[in-house]
């Protein structure tokens, strides 16, 4: 099989259950829709395209024709860039007419700002993939859409700074820069982490394939610190919900929808292991004090991270989000992960490695046995 027929059945895989899981039921929609999609060939991008298809939609594609080029042949795409300075540019945008936008590529104010002005008179809805880190830090306890935007030091920068430190001020930014060109007609979608099959970032994923290993699993925290992500499938699916139905405003895009904690997620990690596994949890204070070491996903529950998985989410599920039970995420992640293994090597690269693992656990043992010394 050559890769790109893999990569389309990979997608086709992750993006399977979609229509089986009842938000969008298997029936196509009543009134077609014509949707753009800027981007659309990344992670979130597939996973939409698949459930607007399903949902009889029209698609076009806009980016630059770099990733993952072989996916969706019979799809009409457009090339070009986001930033109008880079070669063509959005010209291949100037002509088209659409019910809805869904951008989930913009990163910059400026370049967002571009394609929104440029489609304006020429779409009746902008939905904007902005992100949870658009809120200021430290994150609120139970923060809900109103809590405080992150502010960008410079309002003209164009890069993501260190450790991503701009990352969200500019999705701040490009928020604003996508209300200001289409007022009264963009969806704002603040996604958490967005998790499950095709997810290139190993973040979650090293989760239940580190348990699939067995043995001795370091897991930080505890059993009750809360945790919420988004299946990607389940925000797909809201995402063509929100088009087919014309909702805006500005929404939470993280579930589930009754709180879940860490335990959880560490439970169903082990129930689809085919090792067995024993837990060395390490708990959230000796963790905050290691500056080097980060766990995927987790966050000390406590100090300037203690609100980051509390997020409310009412307005989202009010307006039809729904979340699949974590069980399957996590299942579905460990067999599409070890699928792509075979074929694509390394483009899931885990989010933390053996060594880190094996370093943490020697530190936290030591600091016990110098306690019990
Ligand atoms: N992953 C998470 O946990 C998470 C959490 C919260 C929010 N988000 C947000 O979710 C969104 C989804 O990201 P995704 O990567 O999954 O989206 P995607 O639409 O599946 O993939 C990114 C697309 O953007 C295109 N692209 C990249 N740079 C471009 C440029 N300069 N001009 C034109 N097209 C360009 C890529 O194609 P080419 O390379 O071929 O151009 C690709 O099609 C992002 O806005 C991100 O901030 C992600």
């Amino acid at each position: 099989m050559n890769k790109s027929n893999f990569s389309r059945r990979r997608v086709l895989q992750a993006a399977s259950s979609l229509a089986g899981f009842g938000l969008l039921g298997p029936a196509l929609a009543a009134a077609p829709k014509r949707i753009l999609i800027l981007g659309g060939t990344g992670f979130l991008g597939p996973a939409i395209v698949e459930v607007a298809k399903s949902r009889g939609h029209t698609l076009t594609l806009f980016n630059r024709g770099k990733t993952r080029p072989g996916l969706f042949p019979d799809i009409e795409k457009r090339q070009g860039d986001r930033d109008p300075l880079k070669g063509e540019g959005l010209k291949s945008l100037a002509t088209g007419e659409w019910d809805a936008v869904i951008d989930d590529s913009g990163y910059y104010p400026r370049m967002v700002g571009a394609s929104a002005q440029l489609l304006a008179p020429r779409v009746k809805q902008y939905l904007y993939i902005s992100s949870i880190s658009c809120y200021k830090e430290p994150s609120p306890i139970n923060g809900d859409e109103d809590a405080p935007l992150a502010v960008l030091a410079d309002p003209n920068v164009e890069d993501m700074g260190k450790n991503f430190a701009n990352y969200g001020g500019l999705k701040a930014a490009c928020e604003a820069a996508a209300e200001a060109a289409l007022p009264g007609r963009t969806t704002i979608v603040r996604p958490g982490y967005i998790v499950g099959p095709d997810d290139p970032t190993g973040r979650f994923t090293y989760w239940p394939v580190r348990f699939d290993k067995g043995g001795e699993v370091a897991v930080p925290g505890a059993p009750s610190d809360p945790f919420q992500v988004i299946d990607v499938r389940d925000l797909a699916a809201w995402l063509v919900l929100a088009v087919e139905t014309g909702t805006t405003g500005r929404f939470n895009a993280l579930g589930p929808d009754k709180p879940m904690n860490w335990g959880r997620v560490i439970s169903a990690c082990q129930k689809a292991a085919k090792a067995s596994s024993t837990l060395a949890w390490i708990p959230g204070e000796f963790i905050a004090k290691q500056d080097d070491i980060e766990f995927p996903i987790w966050a000390p529950y406590l100090g300037d991270t203690k609100g980051f998985h509390t997020w409310q989410n009412q307005r989202a599920v009010q307006a039809g989000m729904r979340f699949r039970p974590i069980e399957q995420t996590v299942a579905d992640t460990l067999a599409w992960y070890q699928g792509q293994l075979k074929v694509e090597k390394g483009r899931t690269k885990l989010a933390f490695t053996a060594e880190q693992e094996a370093d943490v656990l020697k530190r936290w043992k030591d600091a016990n046995q110098a306690k019990a010394g």
